[in-house]
This record gives C-alpha cells, sequence and structure tokens, in this order.
C-alpha cells in the first residue's frame, strides 16, 4: 500500500488507501466507500475502473508498452512460439524443455470432436457467421464433458482444461470453415505444430513460413488485460458458471465490431474504398462526421493513446509475408495511404488515434486465405490462452467475489398500478 487519499464529502471525510501496482500505477481502494459513507462511484465504460488486480499483462498505453508476465511483446513475437507464450500466461513462467514438449503433446492430443458436436456444425448453414457458430459449438462442449460444469474445479481440472480447449477449439473453427465450403472435414494431425495443424485441417497443406507468420499474429492476439472480452469472461466466471459458457461468453464480446470484431469491418471497409476508386478521402470523413456513426474501423484504442506496439509488429510482419507469398494487394496500399493521411488529420492526431491491431492483421488473413467473415474467429485462436489465464487467476484469488455492479437509477418514483381498462 502507498499511503491514503482523502476524499471530503462535505459533512464527512473518509481516508481511501492508495495501491500501487509493480510498475508504479497507482489506485485508489474504493471497496469500502459504500459500507462508510452511501455513495458508490459512476464510471461509465469502467474508463476509470480497475476491475481487480492481475500479474498476468502489462500495458502502457502512454508508452505503446506491452508486456506478458514481464516479457516485452517484441521478444515474444520475435523469438518465442504461441503455445509457448500459452503455457508462460497461463502458469506465468517460461516452461522447461520438459513441460513444453508434454504441454505440445497434452494440445495435440485433443484432436477429435465429440461425434454430436461434428453433426452440431455441420449443420448450420453454410451461410453461418463462423463467430456463432464457434460460441455455439463451444458452449456445446459442456453437453459432452459433464465432468468439469461444477463450481469448484481442481488445478488439475483447469490445467486439463487449458489444453482442452485450445486443442478442440482449433478444431471448432477449421471444421466450420470446412462446413462453410461445403468440403469435408481434414482430420487433425499431432505431429504437425499447432498451427501447420490447424492450416493443414483448413486447406489440406501448410508451409513453414505461412505457419510461421500466423503464429506471430496468434501470439500478439494471446492477452490485452481487461479488454471487454476478457473482461466478460471474468464476470461470467465470477458467477462460478463452468468453462465452456464462460469462454462463450468472452467469443460473444469478441464479436462486435468495436472489439474483436474490427478486422472483419477493416477488410470491408478496405475493399469499399478500392471499389469507389481507392479515394479514402471520403472515408476519413465520414469518420470525422459526428453526426455520422460511421467510424474508422481498425483505428482508435481504449487504452493505446501514442501507437500500439501489436499493429507496428503487424505492419512490418504485412510487408514480409505479402512479398514471401507474392501478393500484391491493393488493399495493403490503401491501408499505408489511409493511416498517413488519417495520422496527418488533425481530428485524429488531436484524438490520439493511431492504428491498432485490428488494421493491418486482416490483410495478413487475407494473404493466407481466410475469408474475411473468419478474422474474428482467428482471433479467438490467439485470445484463448489469455482468457484462460485470466479465468484461472480469478478463480485462484481469494478475494474474488461475483461481479455485480450498482447503478444509479434515473427512472420513475414509485407509482401506482392501474388496469388495463382504467388506462
Ligand atoms: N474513427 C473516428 N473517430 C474515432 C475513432 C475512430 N475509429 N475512435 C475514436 N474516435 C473519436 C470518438 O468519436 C471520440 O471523439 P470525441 O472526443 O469528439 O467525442 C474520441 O475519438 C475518443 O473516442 P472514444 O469513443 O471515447 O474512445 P473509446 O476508448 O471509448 O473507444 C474504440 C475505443 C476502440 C472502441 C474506438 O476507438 C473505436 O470505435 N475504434 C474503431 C473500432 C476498432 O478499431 N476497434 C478495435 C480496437 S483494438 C482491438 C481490440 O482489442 O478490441
Amino acid at each position: 500500500m502507498a499511503g491514503n487519499a482523502k476524499l471530503d464529502l462535505g459533512d464527512k471525510t473518509i481516508e481511501l488507501p492508495v495501491i500501487e501496482g509493480s510498475e508504479g500505477e497507482k489506485a485508489l481502494d474504493i471497496s469500502k466507500l459504500r459500507a462508510e459513507t452511501g455513495y458508490i462511484t459512476l464510471d461509465n465504460g469502467f474508463v476509470n475502473t480497475g476491475s481487480c488486480t492481475s500479474a498476468v499483462t502489462f500495458l502502457n498505453g502512454e508508452k505503446g508498452i506491452l508486456r506478458y508476465r514481464g516479457y516485452p511483446i517484441e521478444q515474444l513475437a520475435e523469438s518465442s512460439n504461441f503455445l509457448e507464450v500459452s503455457w508462460l500466461l497461463y502458469y506465468g513462467e517460461l516452461p522447461t524443455k520438459t513441460q513444453m514438449a508434454e504441454f505440445e503433446k497434452k494440445v495435440a492430443s485433443f484432436n477429435e470432436l465429440p461425434e454430436g458436436l461434428e453433426s452440431m456444425i455441420s449443420s448450420f448453414p453454410k451461410s453461418a457467421h463462423p463467430m456463432g457458430v464457434l460460441s455455439s459449438a463451444t458452449v456445446a462442449l459442456s453437453a459432452y464433458y459433464q465432468d468439469h460444469l461444477g463450481p469448484n474445479p481442481t488445478d488439475k481440472d483447469k490445467e486439463d482444461l487449458f489444453a482442452q480447449l485450445l486443442g478442440q477449439v482449433k478444431l471448432i473453427v477449421a471444421k466450420s470453415y470446412r462446413n462453410s465450403q461445403g468440403l469435408d472435414p481434414i482430420a487433425s494431425d499431432s505431429s504437425l505444430s499447432y498451427c501447420k495443424d490447424f492450416l493443414n485441417m483448413m486447406f489440406g497443406e501448410a508451409d513453414d513460413e505461412v505457419a510461421k507468420a500466423l503464429d506471430v499474429l496468434l501470439i500478439l492476439h494471446a492477452d490485452h488485460e481487461q479488454n471487454c472480452s476478457a473482461s466478460t469472461v471474468r464476470v461470467v466466471g465470477s458467477s462460478h458458471a463452468n468453462i465452456f459458457s464462460t469462454i462463450s461468453g468472452g467469443i460473444d464480446a469478441l464479436w462486435g465490431q468495436l472489439h474483436g470484431g474490427a478486422n472483419q469491418a477493416v477488410l470491408e471497409m478496405l475493399e469499399e474504398i478500392n471499389k469507389a476508386g481507392g479515394d479514402a478521402e471520403k472515408a476519413l470523413e465520414k469518420a470525422k462526421d459526428k453526426e455520422d456513426p460511421f467510424k474508422l474501423m481498425g483505428f482508435g484504442h481504449r487504452v493505446y493513446k501514442n501507437f500500439d506496439p501489436r499493429a507496428k509488429i503487424i505492419k512490418v510482419q504485412c510487408d514480409k509475408v505479402l512479398e514471401k507469398l507474392n501478393v500484391n494487394d491493393p488493399l495493403l496500399n490503401i491501408a499505408k495511404g489511409l493511416e498517413k493521411q488519417a495520422l496527418e488529420d488533425e481530428y485524429f492526431v488531436k484524438r490520439k488515434l493511431y492504428p491498432n491491431v485490428d488494421f493491418y492483421s486482416g490483410i495478413i488473413y487475407k494473404a493466407l486465405g481466410i475469408p474475411t467473415n473468419m478474422f474474428t474467429a482467428m482471433f479467438v485462436l490467439g485470445r484463448l490462452p489469455g482468457w484462460m489465464s485470466q479465468w484461472k487467476e480469478l478463480r485462484e484469488d481469494p478475494s474474488a467475489k461475483i461481479c455485480r455492479p450498482r447503478q444509479i437509477y434515473t427512472g420513475p418514483t414509485e407509482r401506482n398500478y392501474k388496469a388495463l381498462d382504467e388506462r
């Protein structure tokens, strides 16, 4: 604790403990505020509210810093791999060689879906949005693994579920893609790396360089502290709901275009600009018009107010991947032009709006052959270890409580009911 702050409420002054995190960020602990004063705090969108303490991910939006368990995202993207990062997020330390080998084997052992779930996915219309299929299929796992529905999973249960979901969510995404294309499923091959197996189940082939590019994207998406979907996971998990429904809730929150759904929306926006002749000016004007709900997709962030370190890495990756795959996508030039124009425009400069992780990721996914409406499902694959780590931390925190915010009521005061014929 780092001292106290005084809150003067007219006739009453109370002291609020100041909490300091390991990177020096400070918070007022208001946990006794209502009991001692009758006041609550009001913070629309939780802009100033810390919902928990967490040792998983640190980010500093002013300086553009992102670290998983202390390790800079740049180092992990350069030298690690997705499963190692998943382990790191979940267990808090880098794995030993033996731990890594066992973990890879364990994740790869979840190489099948229950037959009923396979049929369920096949029964969805081909045009179904992959996020809807993924969310439904994830919660439907609860029908097949009923031993994992209890309110108090053991450490072993949680570890098994971590590996199981990493393995099976990948199968669900690939299976739903094959279904949407009217193609037969391709079985998982446990001898392949995580990303190669995924690409093989999607396309029947997996190039090393393409798999590496995908692996980097998944690392960059793996966690992002208390964002909308991670917070949803914590809220659902706080009721002691089972992990399948908890993760399904995270998937639903991610689907929205202000969050993970932005990657699909960015590509659709770039395609529209391309169709209209490539001039980004109209999109910029629309985004600045306060009467128009349109926003420049892939721009802006609640926390990053300088640059998004993930976007920096992805932009470089984007050039590399397109060159390696010999893809000449006009959308990349449009995106670069749009970024340049926006960064010189007073509206975006004043509001500190920069490209976020979703701005360039779609161009890479497109080059890898992934359909646009699947981009957010790819984000799910990446974010899964983060959600699981946030859930584990929540469930192991002895001070955790069910999430139940309060409100300031603004509706009618008490009035008497009138029967239908008296109204
Ligand atoms: N285009 C135009 N104006 C914008 C944009 C944008 N993309 N983003 C923010 N603004 C404006 C906003 O209208 C507001 O203006 P004013 O001060 O005049 O009212 C100001 O900038 C501050 O924005 P805000 O809406 O208060 O910021 P927020 O923290 O509530 O929202 C955001 C953050 C990411 C939802 C928002 O920037 C946005 O909608 N961006 C587009 C969608 C997007 O790319 N989402 C992906 C986020 S990163 C991936 C992830 O982790 O989810």
